[in-house]
């Protein structure tokens, strides 16, 4: 029996950072949703192991991959195939994605999830899900919400890493306003202009480590996205566009460039818009 997870690529569409625990882990207040794009990750019953393939598998660990680790922490065996379709450490779920389409395989195969699925990584629990929500805590504390209204988006990724711990660290601010209350998520107006009142506090410190992030969002602006910021700790920005064939030509031309730049929508299953 072999299963096949996917393991979209996570947005975060707005992402405020609010206080830092004792710890050092901050506090965010973030709507997350999924795109229609993501590694894959195929399971087969068998002694523990892992392969990994697609256009970013090139320097990823197969000893030390938070697949293992996931494995791991379910107590379940398993042969894991990764495609890795998607930039690494690039803000968008990646390693926090590909671990929770291994527990949800493992759980398919009968594995419990584990309770401490969190220690994986922040944005474990909110991919785990799968679907549309907003995440706040470290990540932990994660409340689903209805689909969202369709939006067509444009992925772009400079081809720079960006580590998110020193993005973390760099921040001027940690003291800031959660998320305004929430719009009607399902109407795609009243959504965008919530957005247009929110931020991703992330992106300042990640644009001084990374300049190119500000070309970037500047780029997708000029393509004529609606909305253009970047996920997570980055280096990946999203656009916005109006529509399928505007987000063709944008990301075409994005590509032109060098970058990482794929036209796609909000997750195709209803649940992970
Ligand atoms: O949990 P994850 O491995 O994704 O986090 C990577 C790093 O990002 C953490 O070690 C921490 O420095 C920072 N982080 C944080 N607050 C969060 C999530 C991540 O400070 N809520």
């Amino acid at each position: 029996m072999r299963l096949v997870e996917r393991a979209p690529a996570k947005l975060n569409l707005a992402l405020h950072v609010t206080g830092r625990r004792a710890d050092g882990y901050h506090l965010l207040d973030s709507l997350v949703c999924f795109a229609d794009i993501g590694d894959a990750v195929a399971l087969e019953p068998g002694p523990l192991s892992l392969t990994i393939d697609g256009p970013f598998a090139a320097g990823l660990s197969t000893d030390d991959n938070l697949c293992l680790r996931a494995a791991r922490l379910a107590g379940g065996d398993a042969a894991i195939r990764l495609t890795k379709n998607l930039p690494v450490a690039s803000g968008i779920g990646g390693g926090s994605a590909d671990a929770a389409a291994v527990l949800r395989g493992l759980l398919r195969m009968g594995h419990p999830l584990p309770d401490r699925a969190l220690d994986l990584g922040a944005d474990v629990p909110v991919c785990l899900a799968s679907r549309p929500a907003r995440m706040q805590g470290i990540g932990d504390v994660v409340t689903p919400l209805p689909p969202l209204a369709p939006l067509t988006l444009v992925l772009v990724n400079p081809r720079v890493a960006v580590p998110t711990p020193a993005i973390f660290a760099a921040l001027d601010r940690r003291d800031n306003p959660g998320l305004p209350p929430l719009p009607d998520v399902t109407d795609r107006a009243a959504l965008l202009d919530w957005l247009a009142g929110t931020r991703n506090d992330l992106e300042a410190p990640a644009i001084a480590t990374a300049p190119v992030i500000a070309d970037v969002i500047a780029a997708l602006r000029a393509q004529g996205a609606d909305l253009a910021r970047m996920s997570g700790s980055g280096a990946t920005c999203f656009g916005i566009f109006g529509d399928a064939d505007h987000a063709a030509r944008a990301a075409a031309a994005l590509g032109r460039k060098g970058w990482w730049a794929v036209a796609t929508e909000l997750a195709s299953d209803p649940r992970h818009r």
